[in-house]
């Protein structure tokens, strides 16, 4: 028998269908209460809003688990790939090894920009953060396309689409970086990964060629498969958001990279070393920065702790503090900055403050410090969550279009409290 959920108002009772997921989560569906009652329900931030129903990936945040398409994040991080991944959460199976070559293929095929795109980043000052370049340029990415802009493509025109970006989005982030060090553009090669060229485009330079490190680009690559989706985040609800009005993937995704820059979303790894640094500056006091964290007079927070979804360790951040331990050592660098992360984890999860409020390091606590030992500027941590989350905001962005007959423009209420109607007084019958 259906479940249901019962509501009353005014003395009308009403039923309220309850909707289960493979998991067993539930959620009210309302999609009829405003036709039914004439209310609507309201929810600041979105806490306790569904927004889809959706098969992509699934959390637990009590338990702290995090799975893509049903497999374990950590079990990805050890025996996947980040194209791998990327394949999973876009067409929702392992690729077979055939398909998973086409896709690779496609994939480095469509790495090349349009050439007059390099003036566009001559165009920003020096000191430009590479986040506004990135989306900026992603969307600009569009007028060279307008093959791929039709609202209603066909699933060959998806597929070119997603794979122009998923290898564009990757050169125009290393293009960034080298503006902002003013070196010359490096573009990809064809015999190597996706990641390996990443860093190659970034490092490469006409006196030196870079070599991939083994270890790092291991690394690199669970950095990005942990960041590849995180379900309905602000950044993801935003492309779905754009693209709910058909506009195209590109233009969705340039607004998602505005949305993870927010230092509460994704900027928050550039916002962590920031702060790491500063306590170091403030030699190294971790006890002063919790007491300003908890005090509720000062709007300072302490950046990489807590999540919306989490009321447990954050799994990723769990796995990426092993890397970090194994990345510095490799490297030989001995980093005071994690050892006031360390000592800022320690003091937060003994301190009934972050007890009660079960604020646990997030995926962005430790990820600063391994980017800085790749020797990736702070400035361009929150583009490398961005290359890392795009698979993901491509998957939801298809999965709405997919649903045919079901997509609807996303458009919120609101209960207005402003002031009633008003007769109009003209300018000079006003009070000085
Ligand atoms: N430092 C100090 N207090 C905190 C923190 C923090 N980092 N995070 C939450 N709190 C307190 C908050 O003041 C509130 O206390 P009270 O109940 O006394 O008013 C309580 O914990 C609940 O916080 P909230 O702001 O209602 O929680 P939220 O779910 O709306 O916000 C968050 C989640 C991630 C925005 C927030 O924890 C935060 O601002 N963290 C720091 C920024 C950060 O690390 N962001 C990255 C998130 S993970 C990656 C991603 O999603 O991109």
């Amino acid at each position: 028998m259906q479940e249901t959920a019962k509501l009353e108002l005014n003395g009308i009772p009403y039923e309220l269908p309850v909707v289960t997921g493979t998991e067993n989560e539930k959620g009210v569906d309302i999609s009829r209460l405003k036709a039914q009652t004439g209310y609507i329900t309201l929810d600041s931030g979105y806490a306790n809003t569904g927004s889809c129903v959706s098969s992509i990936t699934y959390i637990d945040g009590d338990q702290g688990i995090l799975r893509y398409r049903g497999y374990d994040i950590a079990d990805l991080c050890e025996k996947s790939t980040f194209m791998e991944v990327c394949y999973l959460l876009i067409y929702g199976e392992l690729p077979s090894a055939g398909d998973f070559v086409s896709f690779k293929d496609k994939v480095l095929y469509h790495s090349l920009i349009h050439e007059d795109m390099k003036s566009f980043f001559t165009a920003y000052p020096g000191h430009a953060h590479p986040m506004a370049i990135l989306s900026a340029m992603v969307c600009s990415l569009s007028v060279y396309h307008p093959e791929l802009l039709q609202p209603d493509q066909g699933a060959g025109e998806k597929d070119e689409t997603m794979a122009h970006l998923l290898s564009k989005v990757r050169v125009l982030a290393a293009f960034a970086y080298k503006r902002s060090v003013g070196e010359a553009f490096v573009y990809t090669k064809p015999e190597l990964d996706y990641i390996s060229n990443f860093m190659h485009m970034m490092f490469t330079t006409p006196v030196k060629l870079h070599q991939t490190d083994e270890v790092i680009r291991k690394a690199l690559d669970v950095l990005m498969i942990l960041h590849a989706d995180h379900e309905q985040n602000c950044s993801t609800s935003t492309v779905r958001m754009v693209g709910s009005s058909k506009a195209n993937l590109f233009a969705a995704i340039s607004a998602g990279i505005c949305a993870l820059w927010g230092p509460l979303h994704g900027g928050a790894n550039q916002a962590v070393i920031e702060m790491l640094e500063q306590i170091a500056a403030d030699g190294g006091n971790c006890k002063k920065f919790m007491d300003k964290a908890k005090d509720k007079n000062d709007p300072f927070r302490l950046m990489g702790f807590g999540h919306r979804v989490y009321k447990n360790y954050d799994p990723r951040a769990q796995i990426i503090k092993k890397y970090c331990d194994q990345v510095l050592h490799h490297l030989g660098i001995d980093d005071p900055i994690l050892e006031i992360a360390k000592g800022l984890e320690e003091l937060a999860l003994t301190d009934p403050y972050f007890i009660e409020r079960k604020l646990y390091p997030n995926v962005d606590f430790y990820s600063g410090i391994l980017y800085r030992a790749m020797k990736i500027p702070t400035n361009m941590f929150t583009v490398m969550f961005a290359l890392g989350r795009l698979p993901g905001w491509i998957a939801h962005w298809k999965e709405m279009i997919d649903e045919a007959g079901a997509l609807k423009i996303a458009r919120p209420r609101q209960i207005y409290t402003g002031e009633p109607l008003r007769a109009y007084t003209p300018i000079n019958q006003r009070a000085a």
